[in-house]
């Protein structure tokens, strides 16, 4: 058996992690090679949740998790905490995940070291420089820098393309997010403790905010929103796992906190979170993640933003951009709540983002590029 060689998967926030982890336990059945698991964690309550969910040891843990961080003492943090682990186990492959600052700062740390970058999700574009922020350069820039790129769809790739990069660099694999939920959800879930309180007899509003675009006025008009919306319809009820982000949660509870029929609750659980996605009626976010699996689950969502970098959902008729204003959001969910065909024509299970079989298809790549690249030395 030839051993080809040792890759570095480096990660730090939660839907990294969720998005990461089928690709490092497809890696680390590969015995022909090595498989190092660095997390910044630039998040770390979120972040461990994943890793315990999926059984993942890191390797090493810079902990830079800091309750005032900012995009500067992020960057610099990955950077300066990657320099040493870099030097000292030199893989031949770093790979990263979609858009935070750790995704950025790490591929500009492992191209430093002149070490190759996989970048997973890759090609995703708005091409608006501060919507999403900081999240559209992020990967843009991890893109420049990246070596393989693992689109998830055809207009990922294309966008590659648009900007000159190699088609033989590019494959289209599909999301692994969707790898993570078909391993997660199951129709016969029971939920637990976390979700005391919670009528399931009533139609569920399933809520996510945390973007930093929204900050402020925005996010105001999102909840009141929300407060219009169970207010006029009484067998609704808002469930909104709150992001650990102060920002998000002082207005969080400032706006919400106490309300009837509004259960403000810690971030769940992948788990009851993707199997409590399964048994909503209408999914309301500013997420990304959400956008990709609530379509395979055949629940429409309202963005709650102005663009999106993902248009494949949107395309497809179950995903709509509704932007952050009070009385078009009300609008749209009460369209949703009260005309059944249009709910009916949204709430198409439809998989634009992938298969479940997305990190198979990497792992794959990888060892073709590690088995030429020992040929090449
Ligand atoms: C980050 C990413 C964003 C991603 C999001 C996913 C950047 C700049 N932002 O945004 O792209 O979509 O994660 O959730 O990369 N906190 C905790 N515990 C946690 C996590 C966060 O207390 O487990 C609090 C801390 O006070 C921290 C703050 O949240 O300082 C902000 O975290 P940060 O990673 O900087 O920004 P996010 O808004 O989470
Ligand atoms: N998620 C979770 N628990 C929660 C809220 C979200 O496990 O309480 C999952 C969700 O299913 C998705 C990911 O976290 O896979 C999205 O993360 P987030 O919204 O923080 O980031 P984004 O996708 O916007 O980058």
């Amino acid at each position: 058996m030839i051993h080809l060689g040792k890759v570095m998967v480096v990660f730090g926030t939660r839907p990294e992690a969720i998005k990461m982890a089928p690709v490092v336990n497809e890696l680390k059945k590969e015995k022909d090679l090595d498989t190092v698991v660095v997390v910044t964690a630039q998040h770390r309550e979120m972040l461990d949740q994943v890793l315990h969910l999926f059984a993942i040891k890191p390797d090493y843990d810079l902990d830079l998790m800091r309750e005032e961080q900012d995009l500067f003492s992020i960057t610099t943090g990955v950077l300066n905490g990657l320099k040493d682990i870099l030097r000292k186990e030199k893989p031949n492959l770093v790979l990263v995940h979609g858009d935070t600052t750790t995704t950025f700062a790490a591929a500009l740390a492992a191209f430093y070291e002149k070490i190759p970058v996989g970048h997973v999700e890759a090609g995703l574009r708005t091409r608006n420089k501060y919507s999403p922020f900081p999240e559209e350069m992020n990967r843009t820039l991890a893109g420049r820098l990246a070596e393989l790129h693992f689109a998830p769809t055809d207009t990922a790739r294309e966008n590659l393309l648009a900007e000159a990069t190699a088609n033989f660099k590019i494959w289209v694999t599909g999301n692994t997010v969707i790898d993570a939920l078909l391993a997660t959800v199951k129709e016969d879930y029971k939920f637990g403790e976390e979700l005391k309180g919670v009528n399931f007899n009533n139609r569920i509003l399933l809520v996510t905010t945390h973007r930093r675009e929204n900050w402020g006025e925005r996010m105001k008009g999102i909840y009141q929103a929300l407060i219009d919306l169970v207010e006029e319809f009484p067998d609704v009820e808002v469930v909104f796992p709150v992001h650990r982000n102060p920002v998000v949660r002082n207005l969080a509870e400032e706006m919400l906190g106490g309300r009837e029929r509004i259960h403000l609750l810690e971030p769940l659980d992948y788990e009851p979170f993707a199997n409590l996605m399964n048994v909503s009626y209408l999914v309301l976010t500013d997420s990304g993640g959400l956008q990709e699996e609530a379509p395979s689950l055949g629940k429409p969502v309202l963005v709650l933003r102005d663009t999106t970098e993902r248009p494949e959902a949107v395309k497809a008729g179950t995903v709509k951009l509704v932007g952050t204003v009070r009385e078009k959001i009300y609008a749209e969910a009460k369209r949703l709540l009260t005309d059944k065909e249009e709910y009916e024509r949204m709430a198409r299970a439809v998989n634009p983002y992938g298969d479940g079989r997305a990190a198979r298809r990497i792992v794959k790549v990888i060892k073709e590029f590690l088995y030429v690249r020992i040929g090449a030395s």
